[in-house]
């Protein structure tokens, strides 16, 4: 029988709704583990928001359906409608034809040449943090990951440096948007974002913040760039609309750069901050990686053009990636019909997928849970479409992988030629997954001399 012929097959619910919550509980409190048991109840899962039903795809082959053959029948759903009005309609947010002409204008940005350069900004910067990380004192990991993630796009896209008190705000600023975004798309009335408590205004000073910030270097930027260069900015503010002529208005300029400072720092800072974790604990591995770098380039300041050479720090970041994929959780509208196995997914249907619970798959990837780059030795097995999604799939594939790559293997290669890294304490290495990325929690690490 053909698919369209079939009988209509109701979605499952998953087990565990409680009203009025819905699977509120489990996902806000166990989040990953939630994720990853409803493929034990079929292809396609639903599970409440509150009373909202929201569809899962735990199949790789139809999730990939969805980012790709479906793109044009989706839009990205409803954190992203609440993130638009918050954050703006930069690349990250924005859906459709805007979308498609933003990224063509974006594009360019993330080519061959400019990722080049981008690598080695990144190298310098990272050499510098690098010589600053001494052996006195142990310390976390992740806030240094945050500080040079940060340095390096926004040097890179948009050729400045930040003062300190822009730094300050930054930071301060981008967890709590993260954060919030989410949280709030989940609140059961907009009415509670009004609320005068701590949180709402945590918030909204945040969001605040980061405009401002971002207002100064678009500004500072307008005024040095006055012709057609190589940088994003400068790229944004020559662009052109193709009918009208018309320049881009400068908050569109202001959400495209919120968008790619929030979507391309927080996300290579949590995978290098796991990545270091997990070489801290495995020390024969560090070894290994530690010895391939220093063939390539023997203080790890190495080129884009060294980048093939470091095979194993390359395996061991896919490694990271797959294990401790930072978007957790991605999601979609239906805006026409979408047809999975039978079942009709109307339009407005809320769908939702886990990139981390596909990667953790054992029937995918055997001893899902162990840390294991040689997995990555014969990559064809995860050649599958949908298998491996770290950086997504589709029209919305992340813009910035090749730039993400290549920061992450410098970085890495500027730490494992110099450092040897080590837990501070037997801290068990847990994961938190309360905001758009799942950060780790472990142990202080000690970063020695070679
Ligand atoms: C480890 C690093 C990174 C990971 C895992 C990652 C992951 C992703 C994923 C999964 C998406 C698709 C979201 C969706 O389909 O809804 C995405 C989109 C995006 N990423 Fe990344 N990203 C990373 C680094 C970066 C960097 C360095 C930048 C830029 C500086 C960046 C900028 C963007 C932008 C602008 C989008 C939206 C693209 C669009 O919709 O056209 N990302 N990223």
């Amino acid at each position: 029988m053909r698919e369209n012929d079939a009988p209509p097959v109701t979605v499952p619910c998953a087990p565990g709704r409680l009203p009025p919550l819905g699977h509120l509980l489990p996902l806000l409190t166990d989040p990953l583990p939630f994720l990853q048991s409803l493929a034990d109840h079929g292809p396609v899962v639903r599970i409440h928001l509150w009373r909202t039903p929201v569809h899962v795809l735990t199949d790789p082959e139809l999730v990939h359906r969805l980012l790709v053959q479906d793109a044009a029948k989706t839009e990205k759903g409803f954190v992203f409608d609440k993130a638009r009005g918050l954050l703006g309609n930069g690349l990250f947010i924005s859906e459709g034809a805007f979308h498609l002409r933003q990224r063509r204008l974006v594009q360019p940005a993330f080519h061959r040449d400019s990722v080049r350069r981008y690598a080695a900004s990144a190298a310098r910067l990272a050499a510098a943090a690098v010589s600053r990380w001494g052996p006195e004192r142990p310390a976390p990991i992740e806030p240094r990951m945050h500080r040079l993630a940060r340095d390096i796009v926004v040097e890179a896209l948009f050729a400045t440096r930040l003062s300190d008190a822009q730094k300050a705000r930054i930071d301060r600023a981008v967890p709590v948007v993260l954060t919030g975004f989410v949280q709030r798309a989940l609140y059961p009335s907009p009415l509670l974002e009004k609320l005068p408590v701590p949180a709402n205004r945590r918030f909204d000073t945040a969001v605040r913040d980061l405009r401002t910030t971002v207002d100064e270097i678009v500004a500072r930027a307008a005024v040095r760039h006055q012709g057609p260069d190589e940088t994003l900015l400068s790229l944004l503010l020559t662009a052109r609309d193709e009918e009208t002529g018309l320049a881009m208005a400068p908050a569109q300029v202001r959400d495209e750069a919120v968008s790619l400072l929030l979507a391309g720092t927080e996300t290579t800072a949590t995978t290098l901050a796991w990545l270091f974790h997990e070489l801290a604990r495995h020390q024969d591995l560090q070894d290994e990686l530690s010895e391939e770098v220093r063939t390539v380039a023997a203080d790890g300041a190495v080129s884009w053009e060294d980048l093939p050479r470091l095979e194993r720090t390359g395996h061991a970041i896919s490694e990271t990636l797959r294990l401790h994929t930072p978007n957790w959780i991605l999601m979609r509208r239906a805006m026409e019909p979408l047809q999975y196995g039978g079942v009709v997914l109307p339009p407005g249907a809320e769908v939702l997928f886990s990139p981390t619970a596909l990667h953790r798959s054992p029937e995918l990837y055997p001893d899902p849970s162990r840390f294991d780059p040689d997995r990555w030795r014969h990559p064809t097995g995860h050649a599958r479409p949908g298998l491996f999604i770290p950086f997504g799939a589709g029209r919305h594939k992340c813009v910035g992988e090749s730039f993400a790559r290549a920061e992450m293997l410098v970085v890495a290669a500027a730490v494992l030629a110099r450092l040897r890294l080590r837990p501070a304490t037997a801290t068990p290495l847990r994961e938190n997954a309360s905001a758009a990325t799942v950060r780790p929690r472990g142990p202080l690490i000690i970063a020695e001399p070679r």
